[in-house]
This record gives C-alpha cells, sequence and structure tokens, in this order.
C-alpha cells in the first residue's frame, strides 16, 4: 500500500512551504533518537543495497542522493540518513543569516509533475548549520554541503564568501558543493563566466589542497552548474573547472526555460525542476561527458521522478544521481523504489 499516495491530496492543499516545514520536522522528530531511527529505516530503508560507487577519493553504498535546497540548514538529515540515501547534500547555507525571497515562494505545477522556486537562499547561516553537524556520524552516509554567497555580497567579492565558508565546513563534512547556478539570487549566473569562475575557483582549489594535511583527507569541490547554458558558454565553463582541478560537477541546477508546460502556475518567476526539466538534463550529461573526454565525475540533478530516469542519468554518463522534485510527488518510499529497482552504474 502506498501511504503517500493517499495522504499527497491533504499534504497538497498545504502551501508547498507549510508541507515542507512539516516534512522537516517528522523527519527531524525521526532522526532524533536511536529507537526512531531504527522504525524509520525499518519502513524505509530498502533491502538491497548497491551498487557502490567509489568516486572522488569517496566511497558511496548507493548512487542515488539527495540534491540540495531539501534541507537547507541541516534541520533533519539524520532522518533523511535513514530513508536509503547513499548521500545528503545540505544548504544551500550562506556564511550570514538571511531570510530569502518574500513568500510565497514555491509552487507546484501539479499538471506537469514540476516544481518552480524562488527561495533565494533563506538560510540560518553557516555557524548554524556546522552546529548541525557535530556529533557521531552514521557510517552508510556522504554528506556534502551546497555554499552559495549572501545576496549583499557584491559579485567581486564572492570568493571570500565561498572561501569563508569552506574554512567552516571542511571539517564536518565529505563534500563540498559550489552553487554557481541558482537563478534566484541576482548575478550568481554570471559566476559561471570564465574569468570569473576562474577566481572562485583557484582560491579554492588552493584551500582544499592546503587543508588536507591538517584535515587528514582532500575534501573533493564539485561545481553546480546550471542547465541553461549555451555550447559555448558551457565549454567555458567546463575549461575554468577542469583548469581549476575541481574533483565533478553537478548536472544541474533549476532552468529558467518553461518549454511545453500545462499548469496554469508556469508563469511564475524562479527556477523550474521536476519532469520537464529531465531530458534538458540528460541532453546537458551527455554533452558534459562528451567534452570533458569522461575525465570530470558528474553527478546528475533534475527531473528523476522515477528509476527510468535514474537509470537514464546513469546511462548517460552520470555516476551519481540526486533528487529532489521527486520526492514531493512520489514521497519518500520513491528512494526504496528506485534502489530496489536495481541501478547499474556504467
Ligand atoms: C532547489 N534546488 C536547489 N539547488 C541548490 O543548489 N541549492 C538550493 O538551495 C536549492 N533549493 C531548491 C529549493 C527547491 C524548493 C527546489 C525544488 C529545488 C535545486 C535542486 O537541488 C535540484 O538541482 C533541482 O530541483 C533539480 O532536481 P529535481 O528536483 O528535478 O530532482
Amino acid at each position: 500500500m502506498n501511504v503517500y499516495a493517499l495522504l499527497r491530496p491533504l499534504i497538497f492543499r498545504l502551501s508547498p512551504e507549510t508541507a515542507h516545514h512539516g516534512v522537516i520536522t517528522l523527519l527531524r522528530l525521526g532522526g532524533s533518537s536511536p529507537l526512531t531511527r531504527a522504525m524509520l529505516r525499518a519502513w524505509f530503508k530498502p533491502q538491497v543495497q548497491g551498487p557502490p560507487v567509489r568516486v572522488m577519493g569517496l566511497s558511496f553504498c548507493n548512487p542515488l542522493g539527495l540534491a540540495a535546497g531539501f534541507d537547507k540548514d541541516g534541520l533533519a538529515w539524520r532522518g533523511l540518513a535513514c530513508l536509503g540515501f547513499g548521500h545528503l547534500e545540505l544548504g544551500t547555507v550562506t556564511p550570514r543569516p538571511q531570510p530569502g525571497n518574500p513568500t510565497p515562494r514555491v509552487f507546484r505545477l501539479v499538471e506537469d509533475q514540476a516544481i518552480i522556486n524562488r527561495m533565494g537562499f533563506p538560510s540560518r547561516g553557516a555557524d548554524f548549520l556546522a552546529r548541525q553537524l557535530r556529533g557521531k556520524r552514521p557510517a552508510d552516509v556522504v554528506i556534502g554541503v551546497n555554499i552559495g554567497k549572501n545576496r549583499q555580497t557584491p559579485l567581486e567579492e564572492a570568493a571570500q564568501d565561498y572561501l569563508y565558508l569552506f574554512q567552516v565546513f571542511a571539517p564536518w563534512c565529505d563534500y563540498l558543493a559550489i552553487n554557481v547556478s541558482s537563478p534566484n539570487t541576482p548575478g550568481l549566473r554570471q559566476l559561471q563566466q570564465r574569468q570569473m569562475l576562474e577566481a572562485l575557483l583557484r582560491p579554492l582549489a588552493e584551500a582544499r589542497d592546503d587543508q588536507a594535511p591538517h584535515l587528514g583527507r582532500r575534501i573533493p569541490l564539485v561545481v553546480k552548474i546550471a542547465p541553461d547554458l549555451d555550447d559555448e558558454a558551457l565549454d567555458a565553463a567546463l575549461e575554468a573547472i577542469l583548469g581549476c582541478g575541481m574533483d565533478g560537477v553537478i548536472v544541474s541546477n533549476t532552468t529558467i526555460r518553461r518549454d511545453g508546460l500545462r499548469s496554469p502556475l508556469a508563469g511564475e518567476t524562479g527556477g523550474l525542476s521536476g519532469l520537464p526539466l529531465n531530458d534538458l538534463n540528460t541532453n546537458m550529461i551527455r554533452k558534459v561527458v562528451k567534452r570533458t573526454g569522461g575525465k570530470l565525475p558528474v553527478i546528475a540533478s533534475g527531473g528523476v521522478m522515477g528509476p527510468h530516469q535514474a537509470q537514464e542519468k546513469l546511462d548517460a554518463g552520470a555516476v551519481l544521481v540526486q533528487l529532489y522534485s521527486g520526492l514531493i510527488y512520489a514521497g519518500p518510499g520513491l528512494v526504496k523504489r528506485i534502489l530496489e529497482y536495481g541501478l547499474r552504474v556504467t
């Protein structure tokens, strides 16, 4: 019996953000004691694991992860870790707390199985998230932190924000994702231009290498890019990413395109995710794999609503797959459904 299918009409009567806060509260509670964690695992964790993935010097117990934005402040990650994910990407976190854009700022496009969001990085700030990450960690989940600049920070000073976030989170996470692709922070996507990207990534790569002896490990750095880059802009961004020695790339963030949508909410400003992003995203994965000669590990994020899309991304050359909108439409059991289908990493 799919309990979520029964509950979904009730959940969808709440505003998307109210529903989300409710889910985060439940998962935080669920993750707060050994007993409730065991209950969550018994219910949601898949019987089968694997295939394990070794990439960027890390070991993932399976290729499926939670995309950034779901647990921005790290409130619920201990509960989320019980759902079967091989990795969780927390954040986007900004150095200082900030409120994000005015509400409403998240919209369900039910007819299209899509979401539009213009959250604008609401964040309780770096110190808050770092506090959530202290304490004993479950062994079987990789934790990534997705970092972004404060809205008030001018683009020319963006590198300082990212460097600060690197210093705060390197001791507390397994990898860092550099977000230069949210459409909801004015100007942020300009950081994908070659020179600006190099100016941002070089000092981060230096910090990664300098810190490695102190931390006893090298923190992989991955860059999350937009699906809206044209071929020329993509090539330039990839040259900067490879040239600066990044460890991977997340393809992709949400799109500002609005092709072929049926929902009356399609005109809302923001980034579109979910099913309509799937083909655009898979095509971009293919391009990135081709243009980098397979040298750069690709983490897929965009349009995974079930096992078939997840496998499609791996077949296109991705090594890991993340999801977000699929959870809203299919519920937390989706993780188990995808993993029990049996993903193959090629
Ligand atoms: C996101 N996404 C996102 N990405 C990111 O790098 N930082 C963020 O803070 C957020 N916030 C966010 C909020 C909401 C409400 C949504 C729906 C999405 C983008 C997300 O991580 C993912 O890349 C896209 O949603 C595409 O994947 P799905 O949703 O199609 O699986």
